[in-house]
């Protein structure tokens, strides 16, 4: 029976204001998202919260009208901040960096967005993004807001196929691009990489837009645009309201398949969620100085490099450049002394590769860190040694949080903006008002204190969450809302403690995080599986210390297949990164000569996953050939 065990009780926790806002943003959600609404300005403002006509596709501001660059630009400026740093740019990888005022962002988007309007770009039309992390980036996103058109970033560590994946799906009108982007090893040319995509699509973009960089200018073809020229010559162009439930972006994540998903976010929930959450969550206000170390690629460098900080008038800080070697392990002490940063948030796996190279964090004293106040991390688990050592080194809060690319913004965090908490390493603290998470097992009934099962989310989602999968709401009814019976799955498996404190344990389908970055094992397979020798294969992720997982193949070779175990190995790495990219990671796979099965054929990657983290009361004792576990074993030693 589902609704017997409540996940925070208000009167067991005594009435403060985290319980206070929880209960009210579950009891009375028209309420309390109609008064966080307030901070937005509308064209049209909303005179209702939740629309629940048509369930389980719940949409919120149904009758609301507004434009989100609007919101993170020119409302700041008319407000008497033009003058204060919008965004602040910081390329150690090209020894550059640049600062605009709002006024300054203000102008360069309204430019730029008049630039796609002559290209016949209007309401409602998708533009891929692919850029790295350049302001440019950012301002093409909120071009695209400020036209109504809907863009589509796409992660530049992926390969051509994926890029092309994204390209058919959403059917842009135009590409926006660089020249090319810059890793400390090499310069990645994107122009090749735009034209092998567009190779295998079917349908192609009008334009491709690319912005020359000195460090690989590319050769411009006919279709091909300078980014420059067309902006030059444009007429700025005033942002156009649109219905709060028009889509605002799509961003493509991994799934249980190689088809990526499209995660839909729709106008005014985006930008309600993302104001109310830098307020509750976070505690960062307009003239703050804000830094998430992302990409814009992801949905942490949507929500949180762009749109949130601008939303509340903060200042942003885009940095291009890794956590270390840019150019020491002192490279995120420096950006946070430079330019007086109050609060970063990034991915563990940064902090780890940091330690790993300064465990002593003896850069740290090269810097006066006095403005900075608190370190959030979330895009995976943050293991309570690294959270120590964060909370050693910096002597400031380190608060994890836990959420994904469909929600958009945090599902658990410890909110520093309405009732900051005790933090207990290894947990995301609490469940964030708007979210009434649940944990359930196989068949559906909620967990008591302490057992781990399925997190879910009982629907409806709060605003800014996904409302659908682009074009197909049928998979965003199977993916998500037909395990449970009402609720939202998120793939995560976790338990409440006796505090109603989370703890998220890691992810109970195919998709891994590898570096803090989203990736599907499923697509990993079925490239290995249009290898010539391979017969079958199953890929997992396993710990990594420094990535927190990496993935790990294993093949079984087709009857007579003639390949040494090197060979092959090096073929199947080279078509990942071909096929996916770099960003996959792959580099450790195996040949077995079975690899571990149901009787009815299917294979166990929860049973391989369980060898993997030495979980062996999680392997099954009924396999039939236990030499097949054997060679799991021995090939993962
Ligand atoms: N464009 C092209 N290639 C890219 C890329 C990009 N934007 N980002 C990564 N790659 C490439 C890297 O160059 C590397 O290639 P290689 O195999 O030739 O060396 C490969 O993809 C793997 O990259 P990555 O996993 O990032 O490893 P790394 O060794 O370069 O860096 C970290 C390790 C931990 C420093 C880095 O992953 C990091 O900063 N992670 C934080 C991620 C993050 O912010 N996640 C968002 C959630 S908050
Ligand atoms: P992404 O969609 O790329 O943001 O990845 C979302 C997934 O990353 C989640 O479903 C989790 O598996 C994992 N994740 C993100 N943040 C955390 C966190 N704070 N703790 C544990 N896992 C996390």
């Amino acid at each position: 029976m589902m609704g017997s065990v409540r996940t925070i009780d208000a009167k067991e926790r005594g009435m403060g204001a985290y319980s206070e806002a929880y209960r009210r943003s579950l009891a009375e959600p028209d309420a309390f998202w109609l008064a966080a609404a307030e901070k937005i300005s509308w064209s049209k403002a909303p005179e209702k919260a939740l629309d629940d006509t048509n369930p389980p596709f719940f949409r919120w501001f149904p009758d609301a009208e507004l434009n989100t660059a609007y919101n993170a630009l020119d409302r700041h400026v008319e407000a008497g901040r033009g003058g204060q740093a919008a965004l602040i740019w910081d390329s150690p990888v090209t020894g550059r960096q640049r600062t605009y005022t709002y006024e300054e962002l203000r102008d360069e988007v309204a430019k730029f967005a008049g630039a796609l309007s002559s290209l016949g770009v209007t309401k409602g039309d998708r533009v891929i993004v692919y850029l790295p992390m350049v302001p440019e980036a950012a301002a093409a996103m909120l071009a695209c807001a400020r036209i109504g058109a809907v863009h589509s970033v796409v992660f530049g560590g992926f390969a051509p196929k994926e890029l092309a994946a994204r390209i058919e799906d959403a059917k842009p009108k135009v590409i926006l691009a660089a020249s090319c982007g810059i890793e400390p090893t090499r310069v990645v040319e994107y122009k090749p990489i735009i034209e092998d995509a567009l190779a295998l699509t079917e349908h192609q973009p009008d334009h491709v837009v690319v912005l020359q960089r000195e460090q690989a200018p590319a050769e411009l073809t006919a279709r091909d645009l300078d980014w420059a020229e067309l902006a030059s010559g444009a007429t700025p162009a005033d942002p156009v309201p649109v219905a709060a439930t028009d889509p605002l972006y799509i961003l493509y994540t991994s799934g249980t398949t190689g088809k990526p998903k499209g995660v839909v976010r729709d106008t005014g929930g985006h930008a309600v969620a993302l104001a109310y959450s830098m307020d509750a969550v976070y505690d960062v206000h307009a003239g703050d100085i804000w830094w998430t170390a992302s990409d814009v690629g992801w949905v942490v460098g949507h929500s949180y490099i762009v749109y949130a900080p601008l939303l509340v008038g903060a200042t942003t800080v885009l940095y291009e450049g890794k956590p270390v070697g840019t150019p020491d392990a002192g490279a995120f002490w420096r950006v946070i002394a430079e330019h007086g940063v109050q609060a970063l948030f990034t991915a563990p796996t940064a902090l780890r590769a940091i330690k790993k190279l300064d465990p002593d964090a003896l850069e740290l004293q090269k810097y006066d860190l006095k403005a900075f106040k608190t370190l959030f991390m979330a895009g995976e688990r943050l293991d309570p040694e690294t959270y120590h050592w964060a909370h050693d080194k910096l002597g400031t809060p380190v608060i994890d949080h836990w959420w994904q690319t469909e929600t958009g913004w945090p599902i658990a965090a410890n909110l520093r903006g309405v009732e900051p908490m005790a933090v207990k390493p290894g947990s995301a603290t609490v469940p964030v008002p708007g979210w009434d998470v649940r944990i359930l097992d196989q068949a559906g009934a909620e967990l008591p204190a302490g057992r781990e099962g399925a997190i879910t989310v009982k629907l409806p989602l709060p605003p800014g969450s996904l409302p659908t999968l682009w074009g197909d709401d049928e998979r965003y009814r199977e993916a998500y809302l037909s395990r449970y019976d009402g609720h939202y799955l998120t793939g995560d498996s976790g338990y409440l403690d006796e505090d109603g404190y989370l703890f998220v344990m890691g992810r109970t389908d195919d998709v891994i995080n590898v570096a803090g970055h989203r990736l599907s094992t499923g697509s990993m397979e079925a490239v290995l599986a249009s290898h010539p020798a391979v017969a079958e294969c199953a890929v997992i992720g396993v710990a990594d210390q420094l990535k927190g997982q990496l993935p790990r193949g294993f093949v079984v070779l087709k009857a007579g297949a003639d390949i040494g175990e090197e060979q092959l190995r090096d073929e199947l790495v080279a078509m990942v990164r071909r096929d996916i990219g770099p960003v996959a990671a792959f580099r450790d796979v195996s040949i077995v000569d079975a690899l571990p099965k149901t009787r009815s054929g299917k294979i166990l990657r929860k049973t391989m996953r369980a060898i993997a983290d030495g979980r062996d009361e999680a392997v099954p004792s009924t396999i039939e050939d236990p030499s097949v576990l054997e060679a799991i074993r021995k090939a993962l030693r």
